[in-house]
This record gives structure tokens, sequence and C-alpha cells, in this order.
């Protein structure tokens, strides 16, 4: 499927900026042999991810709730008791390893966004700025070990080389030693038509028939995996040196169901592309209708999946007023292609819009117990995953 021509998800931007906007074709596809959905253009990793990345981990509190109960899990069931030692990609501000950091489990972080990174060694986190790969690993391995647990939460489906991470985790990780990594499930994008999952940082769209193919090229083995309720619908995979570890039967189950859902058929993508289609659709009939109305509709979340949406559908900043995010490094810029205004959480609440167009509605639950008064005065929310509706 094709989207057009997308600009970087995350790069927000001032008017000054606009001449010099990137923008590539964003597409999919899917490989019947390996079980892949994957983009079909990529874009270089040091345009998205550098010393103005603009997505801070820590901006939902119930994420920093999530990434606590998967460190802890981690120090019960995975950590050696002599001298344990963690690795995470994609460590972002730090908002998983503070965990690991607080109980003086001994970790590194590898975070090639600078400004994130930096954020991290704030919290006195260890963290280096690279891109992960398997020279990398044979790097870490020669200067302070092997790793019992190998962690990345969103970041492995961003990384276009996945053998070589593949290969270096093989390197890296102790004999018995544990990936675990989780990313936005294709089997939710398929049932949600959360299409807006699908953008620039997002190279790979996993299930666990791909992932168990991918690794298992490398000698590594699914081991169990777990339906996580984040980020839209997101599947933690533990992954180990073959034969290392027992496997569990959810491995199994849950690839009968990939197969009842369709995952291994290109139809189901062909069926995917056109509820995409309606949803683009119905959503830009009700924004369209709302304007004739003299409705105001401004966006909540200046999220990367709000490119996408905002691209592939065609919201201008005279159907959407301003988007309204907590990130202090979007607010005041613009969004990307779209160029509809990002303004602080106050512009929302100082004025409140007729209707919210929820663009985080993977925060969703988060969200709505803090908005009660929006409700109270007669506000409605505009959702559009899984379906385009409006709910008071
Ligand atoms: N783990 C965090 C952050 C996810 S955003 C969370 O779940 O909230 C993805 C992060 O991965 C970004 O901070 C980006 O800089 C980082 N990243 C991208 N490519 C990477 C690579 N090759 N190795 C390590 N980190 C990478
Ligand atoms: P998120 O959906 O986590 O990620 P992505 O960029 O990968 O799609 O982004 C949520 C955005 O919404 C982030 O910019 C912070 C913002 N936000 C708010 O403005 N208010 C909130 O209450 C929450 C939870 C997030």
């Amino acid at each position: 499927m094709s989207f057009g021509k997308m600009p970087i998800a995350n790069g927000f931007l001032t008017p000054e900026q606009y001449p010099e906007e990137y923008f590539f074709e964003l597409g999919t596809a899917f490989c019947p042999h390996c079980k892949m959905v994957q983009l079909t253009e990529l874009v270089d990793e040091r345009k998205m991810f550098h010393e103005n990345y603009a997505f801070f981990s820590s901006t939902s509190v119930r994420m920093a709730e999530h990434f606590q109960r998967f460190a802890k899990g981690v120090m019960k069931d995975y950590l050696d008791p002599s001298d344990p030692f963690v690795v995470e990609i994609g460590s972002n501000d730090g908002i998983m390893l503070q965990n690991f950091a607080r109980a003086g489990v001994r970790h590194l972080g590898i975070e090639p966004s600078a400004n994130v990174a930096e954020v991290a060694r704030g919290k006195g986190i260890r963290t280096i700025s690279e891109f992960f790969n398997e020279d990398l690993a044979r790097r870490i391995v020669a200067e302070l070990g092997q790793a019992d647990a190998f962690l990345g939460a969103n970041v492995m489906c961003h990384i276009p080389y996945l053998h070589s991470v593949a290969a270096g985790i093989r390197i890296l990780l102790k004999p018995r030693g544990v990936l675990m990594f989780e990313d936005p499930y294709m089997g939710d994008i398929v049932q949600k038509t959360s299409y807006d999952q699908i953008y620039d940082e997002h190279a790979f769209y996993f299930s666990v028939a791909s992932v168990s193919h991918l690794f298992g090229e490398h000698g590594l083995e699914v081991i169990d995996v777990l339906p996580q309720n984040v980020h839209g619908g997101s599947m933690r995979y533990v992954i180990a040196h073959k034969g290392a570890r027992p496997v569990s039967a959810a491995v199994a189950l849950q690839r009968a169901r990939e197969e009842a859902l369709g995952l291994h058929r290109p139809e189901t993508y062909d069926q995917l592309r056109r509820n995409i289609e309606r949803s683009r659709d119905e959503l830009m009939a009700l924004l369209r209708d709302l304007k004739r109305q003299g409705k105001r509709v401004v966006g909540y979340g200046a999220t990367s999946k709000s490119t996408t949406v905002t691209n592939y559908c065609g919201i201008t900043p005279d159907l959407v007023e301003f988007i309204s995010d907590t990130t202090p490094i979007k607010q005041g810029k613009f969004s990307p292609g779209a160029h509809i205004p990002v303004r602080p959480y106050s512009a929302f609440q100082e004025r409140y819009p007729d209707y919210a167009l929820l663009f985080a509605w993977n925060h969703a639950e988060e969200i709505m117990a803090k908005e009660q008064k929006f409700r109270d005065a007669g506000g409605k929310w505009i959702n559009y995953v899984p379906k385009v509706q409006v709910s008071a």
C-alpha cells in the first residue's frame, strides 16, 4: 500500500524550515516467505534520531508504570545473582533503566538521540549515544562482558539492519541470557485498522511468525510471547539461545491465532488497505461537516502517528486549528507536512474546543481520566481507531 509522500513523523518544524522539509514515499509490503510486513522505502536513521529528537518517553505516567513492571519482572526472573548486567537499546530518557539504576543493577543504555540520552544521564543512568549493531555488541562484550538481559521497547521495529542486530544480540547474551522486546503488533493493526502505526521510524510490523523466522536464522528462539495493552496493542517477545530455555505453549497458541487472523495471507492486507481507505474517507467527511457547522476542532497529542493521519487524509489547519501537546520541544512548532500549529496543553485548557481529535488514542485511558472537565463543558472526542466515531 502507498500512503503517498510523507515527512519525518517526528520532524516538528518552524516555517523557516519548510523549504528544506524532507519527504519520502511511505509504502508497505508483505513478504510471503518471511511473513514480515515492512516499509518499501527507508529514511536514513540520522535524519530521524539525533540531538533534536522530539519523542521523550516519560511524557506518559502510565508508560512509566508499565516499564517499572517490565523491569521488576526482569529482575525477578532473569538476572544472575552474581554481578548481573542489563543492556537496553532505545533507552531514551531512561524510563525503563531508571528502575535498574535505582536497584543498583549494572546496566548500559544505548541511545543514539543525544538530547534524550542526556536526560537519562542526568538521572544517573549509564548511557552511550550510538546506534546498536553487531560491531557495537563486540565492543560491549570486550569492555563490560555478556548480558543477562537485552531489552528494547518500541525500538527493534525501528532498525532496518535487523540481521546485524540479531547477530550482535547472539554475541552479547550469556548462554542463559534473554532478549526481551516489545513493539506494536501486526495483529492489532489488522484488527483495529490502526494504520497510523505506519511511519518512517517503524521499518517493520512484527508478528510472532515473522519474529520467529528472523531470530531463528541467528540461532535464537522465541520462548514466550506476552500481549501488552500499551501503544494501541503491542507484543512482548522473550527470546533465548536455541535450546537454552523451555518454550512456553503461548508461542504456538499465538501463532495459531495469527493463522486464524490471516496474517500469513496477502488478501488480509488487501482488506486492511480497503479498511484504511474507508477510515480516511469517514474522518475527512466528519471534519468537513464540522467545519461547515462552524465547530472548533483541536488535535490532542502531537504523536508521530498523527503525521501519517494528517498527511495521508489531507487534514489541514482550517480543519484542525492546532494540536495540543505537553512536550516542550514540540510546542510553538508546526506538525510535519500538514503544518498544523502545535501548542502547549494550556492552550487547550484555557479555551476548550467543541471537539478534540484524539491523536494520542493509545493513551486514551490516561487522558480520559484527566479530562472530565472538558466533557463537563460539553466537549466531544473524535476517535478514529478502531472506527471513526464521536463520543461525549
Ligand atoms: N524505549 C522507549 C523509546 C522508544 S523511541 C519507549 O518505549 O518509550 C525509539 C528510540 O530508539 C529513540 O529514542 C531512538 O533514538 C532509539 N533508536 C533508534 N535506532 C536505534 C538503534 N539502532 N540502536 C539503539 N537505539 C535506537
Ligand atoms: P505517543 O503516542 O506515546 O507516541 P508516538 O509519538 O510514537 O505516536 O505520543 C504521545 C504524545 O502525546 C506525546 O507527544 C505526548 C503527548 N501527550 C499529551 O500531550 N498529553 C497526554 O496526556 C499524554 C499522555 C501524551
